[in-house]
């Protein structure tokens, strides 16, 4: 849990984090740069590809510090697909959606390189007119095969997901002329997992879909692998990496969100107020759960909290909660060194990823500023919000 803040204890020593106006993101360059280094090297080692998955995080000043590390952009769509074209020029850009608009798809085309469809509907509805613009084609499959519990929501494998075609589908309704079009299979099925899920995925992917692979160009894993966390077993990776590559012939993309931005962002939030219930001591904090971290309550889980354990094991024990209106406004249970008060500094740790990307203003309130936090030691401030960004997205702008 240290390490987790061990780039922002200096500077919290050397005082200049206390200027800044909160709540406010901090991402860390230093932790980026880090995260990066350990990806580019299974890129190194193995011959893969690696892409940032936008949707985990897409500030895009500091994409020109990360894409020399990497391989290029994943967008869910559209806009992260501009975006990644625009921001991350050098590298590829692959998109994958549920579902594309007809209204949509030719502006795709300019951006992506890699367009990989949900649905044999899809492929057959856009799958040639992707080809006969030089895109790489692909389809993304359902192995059937969970290797998570407890977070049905992050479950593609899940019973009657949408995601991904299963095998039973596809022998109803491939047909040779749309297997003609295929460069490519996806698959997404893993959520902050290691590489034993992955090896286990692997295992059913060959089991339903070995006949496929041989005859593609790549193979895409998907996201939710966890590489740049500590305990993460990098080798095995490799090893699968590598044995896919030789065994069916395929080019290998990962494209992780988390993995990039893990641990590289804060944060920063101040206590506007205490109260008690049934002696329980809750400190109202400036930011929120539901608007500015809002996988604390979808997922659900406690972030991490800086001179802080999230149980009961120091003597004073606090609940940190929102500002808004939702009884469940609530980011969990601490416990301290000593009692915390109107006013304090409070640090948040894991901050870069599903954060700035998805948070919203419900209730009327501020979106949070964001920094860079320089290797020196030093803050800059990278955009802030107000007023009108709450307003315009409601009605006419201003
Ligand atoms: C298709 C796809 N790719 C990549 C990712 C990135 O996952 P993560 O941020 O867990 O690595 C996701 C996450 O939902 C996804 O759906």
């Amino acid at each position: 849990m240290n390490d987790i803040f061990d780039g922002l204890t200096s500077v919290i020593n050397g005082g200049n984090i206390k200027a800044l106006k909160t709540p406010c993101y901090v991402i860390d360059e230093k932790k980026l740069v880090k995260n990066a280094v350990i990806l580019s090297s299974v890129i190194s080692h193995t011959g893969c590809k690696i892409l940032l998955a936008q949707k985990a995080f897409s500030n895009y000043d500091f994409y020109p510090l990360i894409s020399g590390f990497i391989s290029g952009t994943e967008a869910s769509g559209l806009y992260e697909a501009r975006l990644g074209k625009e921001e991350m020029p050098e590298g590829e850009v692959h998109v994958f959606c549920a579902a594309y608009r007809d209204d949509e798809f030719d502006e795709l085309l300019s951006y992506a390189d890699h367009i990989v469809f949900n649905s044999i509907n899809q492929l057959k509805k856009f799958g040639a007119v992707a080809k006969q613009h030089g895109k790489s084609v692909g389809l993304r499959i359902n192995p059937e095969c969970s290797t998570q519990e407890g977070h049905e929501i992050y479950d593609p494998c899940a019973v009657g997901s949408r995601l991904g075609v299963t095998r039973n589908v596809w022998d109803k309704e491939m047909t040779p002329d749309l297997f003609e079009l295929l460069d490519g299979i996806h698959f997404h099925t893993l959520c902050e997992q290691g590489s034993d899920a992955l090896e286990i995925t692997l295992k059913a992917v060959e089991e339903k879909f070995g006949d496929v692979l041989p005859k593609m160009k790549w193979i895409n894993m998907g996201g939710g692998h966890h590489i740049t966390k500590e305990d993460y077993d990098v080798e095995l990776l490799e090893r699968l990496i590598i044995s896919a590559k030789e065994k069916w012939g395929v080019e290998v993309y990962l494209e992780p969100g988390e993995a990039v931005a893990i641990n590289a962002g804060y944060l920063l939030t101040r206590v506007l107020d205490v109260v008690e219930n049934s002696d329980v001591k809750i400190a109202i904090l400036d930011s929120s759960a539901a608007c500015h971290m809002p996988d604390v309550i979808e997922m659900p889980y406690t972030p991490p909290l800086m001179n802080a354990c999230a149980d009961k094991t120091k003597a004073f024990r606090f609940r940190l909660a929102g500002p808004t209106c939702l009884s469940g406004d609530v980011i969990g249970d601490y416990s301290f060194d000593s009692e915390i008060a109107t006013g304090d500094l409070l640090v948040f740790g894991d901050m870069a990823i599903y954060t700035t990307c998805k948070n919203n203003t419900f209730n009327g309130m501020p979106l949070p500023d964001i920094y860079s936090l320089k290797p020196d030691g030093t803050f800059e401030k990278l955009t802030d919000f107000g007023y009108k960004d709450f307003k315009n997205r409601l009605g006419k702008p201003e």
